[in-house]
């Protein structure tokens, strides 16, 4: 699926990403755990150079427990600090600050040297549209975001949430642009919800969704919406087929309504009711 996507607002966003990474000692980078290299701009490393960097494979909820630690192993092997999250769960961010303190280990020894001691970490969000920067950032600060925002007179952009005594966070996070070179990562994001639904012809999406999970997961497609009646291979066009007399999605003729068993087989797989599903392995990579 071939996809243009707004290249004008990226220049705008690589600007503001740089003139923040200035101001930062930590780049906390979120990375969707279902496609972690398509979801990745590899910019980040050249516009982070000298930062600590730390990797958060978020939606790790929806993702393949075993691909978590394939992929948790890959970036490590890479010199990063990982760690697989749901960036809705408190529970799991509390162990981030471990994590923290591990990616800025050197800073903190340069400072100690220096005798400077307790100086908190700066650090900053990011990554793609939808990756979850916003989720993460409210979850991880609660209720200290919401008090830097509801303070009379000040206005939310670029300010300081103190987390704690050892880490101060930017309230806007640093959005990354997608990098398209390779038709398969359009395809990928389109899946994940990345893409603006607007430009995408959801049919035609849904077809190569449909055509996907039947050859990579053609149980959870039967789990969900029942044996097919085909006999032989099923092809990818029967699945809509099975969707929409599965959930019922007629016309007012009485025929099937494809288009909305495309629309409830893309959510399906967003909102991981489909099951946990990675679209990618390091393998492959
Ligand atoms: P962004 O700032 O990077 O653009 O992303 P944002 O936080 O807005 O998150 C995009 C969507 O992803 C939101 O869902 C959010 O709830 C969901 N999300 C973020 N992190 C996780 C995660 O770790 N696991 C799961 N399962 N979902 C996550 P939404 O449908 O757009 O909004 P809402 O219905 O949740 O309000």
């Amino acid at each position: 699926m071939k996809i243009q996507w707004y290249p004008g607002h990226m220049t705008k966003a690589k600007r503001a990403m740089q003139e923040d990474i200035k101001l930062v000692d930590l780049i906390i980078e979120l990375l969707d755990a279902r496609a972690p290299l398509s979801s990745r701009n590899p910019d980040i490393d050249t516009l982070g150079r000298g930062k600590a960097r730390l990797i958060l494979l978020n939606k790790a909820d929806l993702a393949e427990e075993a691909a978590n630690q394939e992929w948790t192993r890959y970036f490590e092997n890479m010199g990063f600090q990982v760690m697989k999250i749901d960036a809705r769960s408190r529970a799991d961010l509390k162990q981030i600050q471990p994590v923290i303190q591990k990616a800025c280990s050197e800073k903190i020894e340069r400072d100690r040297r220096r005798g400077i001691l307790n100086r908190p970490v700066r650090a900053m969000v990011a990554g793609i549209p939808n990756v979850g920067k916003s989720t993460f950032i409210n979850s991880f600060a609660g209720k200290a975001a919401a008090k830097t925002g509801n303070r009379p007179g000040v206005t939310r952009g670029n300010q300081w949430i103190r987390l704690n005594r050892q880490v101060e966070l930017l309230d806007t996070p640093g959005i990354l642009w997608p990098k398209f070179e390779d038709e398969r990562v359009g395809t990928r994001l389109a899946f994940l919800g990345t893409v603006n639904d607007d430009i995408l012809n959801m049919d035609e999406l849904a077809a190569e969704l449909a055509a996907y999970l039947l050859r990579e997961k053609p149980g959870l497609l039967t789990e969900r919406y029942g044996d097919f009646t085909a006999d032989g291979p099923v092809p990818a066009h029967e699945v809509l087929t099975q969707v929409a007399r599965s959930r019922s999605c007629l016309k007012q003729g009485g025929e099937y309504d494809l288009s909305k068993a495309a629309k409830l087989l893309v959510d399906d797989f967003r909102s991981g009711r489909l099951g946990r599903i990675t679209l990618e392995r390091p393998t492959e990579s």
